[in-house]
């Protein structure tokens, strides 16, 4: 395999998103929203999931292409029933010059309480944490299960102190349903060990309704924030990086912001996707994937593995948040995209 591996953007491939499991105990309203995820939503049967196995099959093949981080996603990846041996089995992974790869997990914290431990000694690097509001109300409002947002800041602390900081946390910002929760959260925030995240609210997916006037720009959150605990603009620290980071003057942390509508970083997108079947995508936003399990099951060995990605890869020009504004809501309804609970975010 070739660690050198490039798309035809000369992207390398540094970062490998995996979802775990397409359910979720959380129905977020703009992520799996009641009305499409209701009781009788088909989510996959457990055989149609990559196993373990697979999953760390596939991961090693993308070491030696190069990827260095993984990331497990779901859906709600700490619904997979024994994630702790999963986590030890890509532990035990190696880049091509001998280091372990980082492996960092996506999560709503519902569980994380309960599992930080264990996850750590299994071999866990880091954990982001969703939290959209810390106003139980709206909190429980926007999960749409009435789960308490206490419980999903025991499992923020718990994880710090288990060793899996420095905590990340994602908020999700939509306009009018909780933008007035910006402040609050970056004054709880600020001085504390955990770096707060504001992603733009993205049309990923078929179900959430997006539309241009929901996204709050980060341009915006930057000033209000800035205004009453200034703020001064940092470099990358990695390349590729999503975010772009701002430190707080009275060295009372750092914040980041997620633009991927205002200010897009398709350019530098080192990130492959694992979907919960075993789909590579090359984009969040791709229609379809490449079906990696059928090759798995197909009885394909590591080196028929190894040239199947790198043609993939080697075939990738998406950059789907570059081309949306040029997207009529017309056009963008006419391409179905892959649901993030299923994909991964
Ligand atoms: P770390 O900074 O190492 O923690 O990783 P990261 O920046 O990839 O962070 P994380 O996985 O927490 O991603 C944060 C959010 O950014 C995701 O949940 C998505 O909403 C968004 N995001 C991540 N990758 C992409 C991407 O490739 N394209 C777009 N448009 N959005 C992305
Ligand atoms: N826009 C932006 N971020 C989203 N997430 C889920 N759906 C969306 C969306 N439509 C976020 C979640 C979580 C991460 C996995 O992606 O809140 O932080
Ligand atoms: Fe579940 Fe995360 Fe989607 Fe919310 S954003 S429904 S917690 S997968
Ligand atoms: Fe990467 Fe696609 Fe996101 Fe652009 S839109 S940053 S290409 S995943």
């Amino acid at each position: 395999a070739d660690a050198s591996l490039l798309d035809r953007r000369d992207r390398p491939m540094r970062d490998l998103r995996i979802s775990i499991t397409d359910r979720c105990n959380f129905r977020c309203v703009y992520c799996m929203p009641k009305t499409v995820f209701g009781r009788d939503y088909a989510f996959l049967d457990r055989d149609e999931l990559l196993s373990f196995e697979e999953i760390t099959r596939i991961a090693r093949v993308a070491a030696a292409h190069g990827v260095e981080k993984l990331r497990l996603t779901g859906g709600e990846p700490l619904l997979r029933r024994g994630l702790e041996e999963l986590v030890a089995q890509l532990a035990e992974l190696r880049t091509p010059d001998g280091r372990p790869l980082e492996i960092a997990l996506t999560t709503n914290g519902s569980a994380l309480a309960m599992k930080a431990a264990a996850l750590k000694a299994a071999g866990l690097t880091r954990v982001t944490v969703s939290l959209d509001s810390l106003d139980d109300e709206l909190f429980q409002a926007m999960n749409d299960v009435r789960f308490p947002v206490a419980r999903v800041l025991d499992g923020i602390e718990a994880a710090q102190a288990a060793g899996l900081g420095p905590v990340k946390i994602n908020m999700v910002v939509k306009r009018g349903l909780n933008e007035h929760e910006v402040l609050p959260m970056a004054r709880r925030f600020h001085g504390s060990p955990f770096t707060l995240r504001f992603i733009e609210y993205m049309d990923v997916g078929n179900s959430n309704g997006w539309q241009l006037d929901e996204v709050v720009p980060s341009a915006e959150i930057v000033d209000l924030i800035g205004a009453e605990l200034p703020l001064q603009p940092l470099g990358a620290t990695a390349p590729g990086e999503t975010a772009t980071r701002w430190r707080y003057r009275d060295g009372g942390g750092e914040i980041g912001l997620i633009s991927s509508v205002t200010n897009t970083f398709c350019g530098s997108c080192n990130r492959a996707r694992i979907s919960t079947e075993g789909k590579l995508f090359t984009c969040l936003f791709a229609s379809e994937g490449h079906d990696l399990r059928a090759l798995l099951r197909g009885g394909v060995d590591d080196e028929g593995l190894a040239v199947a990605m790198a043609s993939i890869w080697g075939a990738r020009d998406d950059r789907y948040s570059e081309v949306r504004s040029s997207l009529t809501p017309e056009l963008r309804a006419a391409r179905p995209k892959a649901e993030m609970s299923y994909l991964g975010g």
